[in-house]
C-alpha cells in the first residue's frame, strides 16, 4: 500500500514536472531557484527614462533624441550587449542567384553571399531574399528580414535553394541537409501581402555555444594580445545583430528593395537580437521581437522566470552578452538600465512585442509592463503606445497590437504560431 502510494505520488510529481517543463517552467536553473509566483516578484523602482544623467527632465522628442537616447544607448551597450565594430571596409556581396522566378512566378528569388572579410570564405553570411514579382527599381518592395536558427534551405520549401551549413551539437559545421525541429515557414503569405521576405542563419555570423568564440566573426576583431572581447565588448547577440546590419548594407545597394522599409523579426534569443539590432541601427524601420524575454523586452528587475542571474551565468549564456552584464546578476536593482529603456530606444519607430501565455520562463507580463513604462517616450513623438492605465491583455486579445509600440500575447508557449505571422503581416501593412 505504502509503496503504491509512493509510486503514485512519484508519478504525480514527475507528471507535473514534465508538464512544467512543457510549459517552459524550469524550477532551478544554474543552481538558482526560479520564481513563478506573482506575490514573490519583489518590489523595484525602474530607473528614470525621462531624466538625463545630469538630472534634467526630458520633455521633448528633440531632447530625447539629442541627449537622453545617446546616453541610454551607451549604457545598454556597455552593460548588456557590448560594443560592436563599424561596417567592415572589405565588406562585399556576391549575388549568385540574381532574381529567379519562384513560387509559380509569384516571387523573384535572390541568393547573396555576404563576405565580411577580404581574403577568407570562413566568414560569409548567406542571405536569401524573395520579392514580390512586380518589384522594380521604381516600385521597390518593403521586406521582412528574419534571423533564423536554421539554414534557409531547411525552413523554406524551394528546390532552388543552396544547401547551407549549420553548427552541430559537437560544435562542428555540417551540411544542412536534414530537416530541423524549427519547422517550415510559409513565405508566400508575405509575398501575397506585397511584402518581400529575407532570412539568414545566425550561425553564419557567430556560433551559439559557450567557447564558440574561435569560430565566429568576433574573433577576427580581437586586438593583438586580446584572447577574448573586453568587458564592454560584444557578445554573440550583438554579433548576430551586426550581421543583420550587413544585410541592410546589401539592401541599400539593391534598387528593387526599399531599404527604408525593412522590418526585422526573430524569436527568443533572436528576439533579443532583433531588438538590439533595431535599436543600434536606425536604418531598420520596424522590429517585431518575438518571445524575447530576459535580456530582451522583459523587465530585469521583476524576479519572475528567467533573471540576469540565470541568463548571464557563465555556464549558460554569458557568451551572448558583454561580460559586464554578469556583474549585475546579484544587484539588478543597481543596474543603470532596464528593459523599458531598450523598448524606448526604438521610439518612434514601430516595435511589436509578441509573447506567449504559457511561456512563463520568458515572463510575458514583464514585457507588457516594460511596454507600459516605455510608452511615454513614444508619446513624446506623438506615436501610439499602451496607456499608463492599460491592463495586461488576455491571451489572444489584440487590443494593444496595433500601436507604434504594440504588444500581443498568443495563447500558447515559447514559439511563433502560424496565426502570429498573420498578425505580423497586418502590423507591417499598417506601419511599414
Ligand atoms: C533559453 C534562454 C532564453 C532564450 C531561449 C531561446 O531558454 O534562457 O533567454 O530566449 O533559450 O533562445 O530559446
Amino acid at each position: 500500500m505504502k509503496i503504491r502510494l509512493l509510486s503514485a505520488l512519484f508519478l504525480a510529481i514527475s507528471a507535473s514536472a514534465s508538464a512544467q517543463q512543457a510549459a517552459n517552467r524550469p524550477t532551478v536553473v544554474a543552481g538558482f531557484p526560479v520564481n513563478y509566483n506573482e506575490d514573490s516578484v519583489g518590489t523595484y523602482t525602474l530607473p528614470e527614462l525621462l531624466k538625463t544623467a545630469d538630472g534634467k527632465p526630458v520633455t521633448t522628442a528633440r531632447q530625447w533624441t539629442e541627449k537622453r537616447r545617446p546616453e541610454l544607448l551607451r549604457l545598454a551597450e556597455e552593460n548588456q550587449f557590448g560594443k560592436m565594430p563599424p561596417k567592415p571596409k572589405d565588406l562585399s556581396f556576391h549575388a549568385f542567384d540574381k532574381g529567379t522566378p519562384a513560387f509559380n512566378g509569384k516571387a523573384i528569388r535572390k541568393q547573396v553571399t555576404v563576405y565580411f572579410k577580404k581574403d577568407t570564405a570562413d566568414h560569409e553570411m548567406n542571405l536569401l531574399i524573395y520579392l514580390p514579382a512586380n518589384a522594380t527599381n521604381s516600385a521597390a518592395a518593403p521586406l521582412l528580414m528574419n534571423i533564423s536558427f536554421a539554414a534557409y534551405n531547411q525552413i523554406i520549401d524551394d528546390p532552388g535553394l543552396r544547401v547551407g551549413e549549420i553548427w552541430n551539437k559537437e560544435g562542428k559545421k555540417v551540411k544542412a541537409d536534414k530537416p530541423t525541429p524549427f519547422g517550415k515557414l510559409n513565405v508566400e503569405q508575405f509575398i501575397d501581402a506585397g511584402i518581400g521576405f529575407a532570412t539568414v542563419y545566425y550561425g553564419d555570423i557567430e556560433p551559439d555555444f559557450k567557447d564558440g568564440l574561435p569560430y565566429g566573426i568576433r574573433k577576427t576583431y580581437l586586438k593583438p594580445g586580446q584572447t577574448e572581447p573586453g568587458a564592454d565588448e560584444w557578445g554573440a547577440i550583438a554579433a548576430w545583430g551586426w550581421g543583420l546590419s550587413r544585410a541592410m548594407d546589401y539592401f541599400e545597394t539593391d534598387k528593387q528593395i526599399d531599404s527604408k522599409r525593412i522590418a526585422l523579426q526573430g524569436a527568443s534569443r533572436l528576439g533579443k537580437t532583433v531588438l538590439w539590432a533595431g535599436i543600434h541601427d536606425p536604418r531598420f524601420k520596424m522590429v517585431i521581437a518575438s518571445i524575447s524575454g530576459e535580456g530582451g523586452a522583459a523587465l530585469a528587475r521583476r524576479n519572475y522566470g528567467e533573471t540576469i542571474r540565470h541568463i548571464s551565468d557563465p555556464s549558460r549564456y554569458l557568451y551572448q552578452f558583454a561580460p559586464n552584464y554578469h556583474g549585475w546578476a546579484d544587484k539588478v536593482n543597481a543596474m543603470p538600465i532596464d528593459a523599458h529603456m531598450l523598448v524606448a530606444l526604438m521610439a518612434p519607430r514601430p516595435l511589436l512585442l509578441q509573447t506567449g501565455s504559457t511561456d512563463y520562463w520568458s515572463d510575458p507580463k514583464g514585457e507588457f509592463l516594460s511596454a507600459v513604462a516605455a510608452a511615454p517616450v513614444y508619446r513624446l513623438f506623438g506615436e501610439t503606445a499602451p496607456a499608463a492605465s492599460a491592463t495586461m491583455p488576455a491571451a489572444g486579445d489584440t487590443s494593444l497590437l496595433m500601436n507604434h509600440l504594440g504588444y500581443y500575447m498568443h495563447e500558447g508557449g515559447h514559439t511563433v504560431l502560424p496565426e502570429d505571422w498573420k498578425l505580423f503581416i497586418q502590423y507591417m501593412r499598417k506601419y511599414l
